[in-house]
């Protein structure tokens, strides 16, 4: 295992968590970086029971400094999940975004660059489709950002393109949709620390706590009303990684190529949470209320360039 050792920054988080089992599971050994601000030792708990092994776990800041990570012997690669990604919290401390998100992605490439670390895969999103693009999103349209996070993945994109150019690296960005669910086990449920953003942590909160939750907006131009997402099984999500670095082995440095990971269907809230209400035999509690700022209407991936190029595609329902 030793010989396939996998940096991953934000390790400890909800898809970060995911992927570390996914890498024990094919024979690497990921080992974590993560300073715990959206994440806690649960989850490396938790990836412990599951594979029955440990990952060793660096508790430190992205933006800080990693010499003592990237003194390791035989890193193959770095899987950079580390950042914030709280879209309504980005447009109130937009610097703090930029600090942590591009800072530390300019800090990790410089430390790749020290240690001699060649390939990357970094968490992207489909925030970078902004709302100028028809769906399906396809991997060539124009991107653009609607908030200081999207900046933020954009930003971090062409960082990596540069490192890509100049410092010989090779890169995937995974452009991920909606991830939603967790690891059959229950040991890996999505627990944001604080109040949950993201709708299926708080669809689950309605269900458990009996909490009338809120769907944004019932008007849009969509078959019932309600947003359309492009919802992934977060273990299809981790396995699009594992199949991201084996393809980085067969690129050259200098490229950078941006993946889609999604399902390639839209699913509407409605049906998420009827979908979930099926799915875990429960009720979910929900009122309708104004759209949230900044939503678009439909949000679906062309998923044909991984299937293509990684030979990736989703196996399980989200829901
Ligand atoms: C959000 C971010 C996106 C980010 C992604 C990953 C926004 C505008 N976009 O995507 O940039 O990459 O998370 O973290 O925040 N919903 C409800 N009620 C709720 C919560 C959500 O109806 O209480 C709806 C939303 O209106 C949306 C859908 O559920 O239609 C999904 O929302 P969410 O999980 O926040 O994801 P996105 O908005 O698609």
């Amino acid at each position: 295992m030793e010989n396939k050792r996998i940096i991953v920054t934000g390790g400890a988080g909800y898809i970060g968590s995911h992927t570390c089992v996914e890498l024990i599971e094919q024979g690497y050994e990921p080992v974590i970086v993560d300073n715990f601000c959206n994440s806690s030792l649960d989850n490396v708990d938790a990836i412990e029971k599951i594979t029955g092994f440990r990952p060793k776990v660096y508790e430190t800041d992205i933006t800080k400094n990693l010499s003592t990570v990237f003194k390791l012997s035989n890193i193959l690669a770095v899987i950079h999940f580390a950042g914030l990604k709280a879209v309504g919290e980005s447009c109130e401390k937009p610097m703090e975004y930029l600090r942590v998100n591009v800072g530390g992605t300019v800090n990790l490439l410089e430390h790749m660059n020290q240690a001699n670390v060649k390939k990357i895969v970094f968490s992207s999103s489909a925030t970078v489709y902004g709302d100028i693009n028809p769906v399906p999103f396809v991997e060539t349209m124009p991107r653009s950002a609607v908030n200081p996070y999207g900046s933020s993945k954009i930003i971090c994109e062409d960082v990596i393109q540069i490192a890509c150019k100049y410092q010989n690296v090779k890169a995937v960005a995974l452009r991920y949709f909606n991830p939603i669910n967790s690891h059959d086990s229950g040991l890996l449920p999505e627990k944001p620390i604080g109040r949950p953003n993201n709708i299926f942590p708080i669809i689950e909160l309605s269900a458990s706590k009996r909490r009338i939750m809120s769907v944004f907006g019932n008007d849009y131009d969509t078959p019932d009303g309600t947003c359309v997402r492009d919802y992934i099984h977060v273990c299809d999500l981790a396995i699009g990684h594992i199949k991201a670095l084996e393809y980085l082995d067969k690129i050259d440095n200098g490229i950078f190529e941006a993946i889609n990971l999604g399902t390639g269907r839209g699913m509407s809230v409605l049906q998420l949470i009827k979908g979930y209400e099926k799915a875990k035999k429960t009720n979910v509690f929900f009122e309708y209320a104004e759209r949230r700022q900044g939503d678009i209407a439909v949000s679906y991936a062309d998923a044909s360039k991984a299937k293509k190029a990684l030979g990736w595609k989703t196996k399980r329902k989200p829901i």
